[in-house]
């Protein structure tokens, strides 16, 4: 059943909880940059998340855990000056908020002060309750983030599907309950049986947000470098690609390098 589509000229955390209310599913991409963050945000896409996926994506590291505070705020506010629709969301970075409460109110300050972003995001459950709770305390909205948490990828090993088991799975149930009792606006459910996503987007009244958690969850989100083929290497089974940049960008840098080295670039037209 198709459902009418309100217009947002600003999405906010309170139009993320409206549309799950009216099953309008939610469009989230990741962004880091001003040019990509234009045209996702032209494209009526509803969230911007600047993840610490930049870690991977942008510096070429292997997990996200190196990324630090300072960087996700430069990326974050490249973002800001280009979301003119969408409701932008940074994640907190490794190691910036699981130390402490305080430290944690710190960094999610710092994000919205200097980044100007909307919100922020922080991975896991039971473990950084306090964290969560003095975040939004000081009227910062918070998203949570459980299943695969790259953060943890050395406690998990691989970067397989999670909550398989029937132990994993009751704890983050648990902790999905706890996250919307907190106050949380939202969750992001990463690589987990799509019996289980659904289950826990129905126990909830907050948006669930998937990624690798199938189709019964209220929205999806994925790398925009991934979905425009762009990081080629990278073949998850929940990948859909819309483009194969990495081809089309590769043969036109080859093109240009040809066209200099032919003496065919720049021609009469385009000199002055
Ligand atoms: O960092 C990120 O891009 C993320 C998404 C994959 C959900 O956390």
């Amino acid at each position: 059943m198709s459902v009418a589509k309100k217009e947002y000229k600003r999405v906010t955390v309170k139009s993320l909880v409206e549309m799950k209310q009216n099953g309008e599913k939610i469009s989230m991409l990741t962004s880091y940059d001003y040019s990509m963050a234009k045209i996702v945000d032209a494209a009526q896409v509803d969230v911007i998340l600047v993840g610490d996926s930049a870690s991977n994506v942008i510096a070429g590291h292997e997990t996200t855990l190196p990324i630090t505070l300072d960087q996700m705020i430069y990326h974050a506010s490249s973002v800001v000056r280009a979301a003119k629709r969408a409701l932008v969301i940074v994640d907190i970075p490794f190691g910036s908020y699981q130390s402490d409460s305080k430290e944690a109110l710190r960094s999610a300050i710092r994000i919205m002060k200097e980044s100007g972003a909307h919100a922020v995001k922080v991975e896991g459950g039971s473990e950084i309750k306090q964290s969560v709770t003095r975040i939004l305390e000081a009227g910062i909205p918070v998203i949570g983030h459980l299943g695969l948490t790259p953060q943890s990828i050395y406690k998990f090993g691989t970067y397989t599907v999670r909550a398989k088991e029937e132990r994993e799975a009751e704890k983050l149930k648990e902790d999905a309950k706890m996250l919307e009792e907190l106050g949380c606006f939202g969750i992001v459910l990463e690589k987990i049986p799509a019996a289980l996503a659904k289950e826990v987007a129905e126990s909830v009244s907050i948006p669930i947000i998937g990624i690798g958690a199938g189709n019964g969850v209220d929205g999806q989100v994925l790398v925009v470098h991934d979905l425009l083929g762009m990081t080629h290497e990278f073949n998850p089974r929940f990948l859909r690609r819309y483009m194969n940049l990495y081809e089309d960008m590769s043969s036109a840098i080859s093109e240009y390098v040809a066209d200099v080295k032919s003496k065919d670039f720049p021609n009469e037209n385009e000199q002055y």
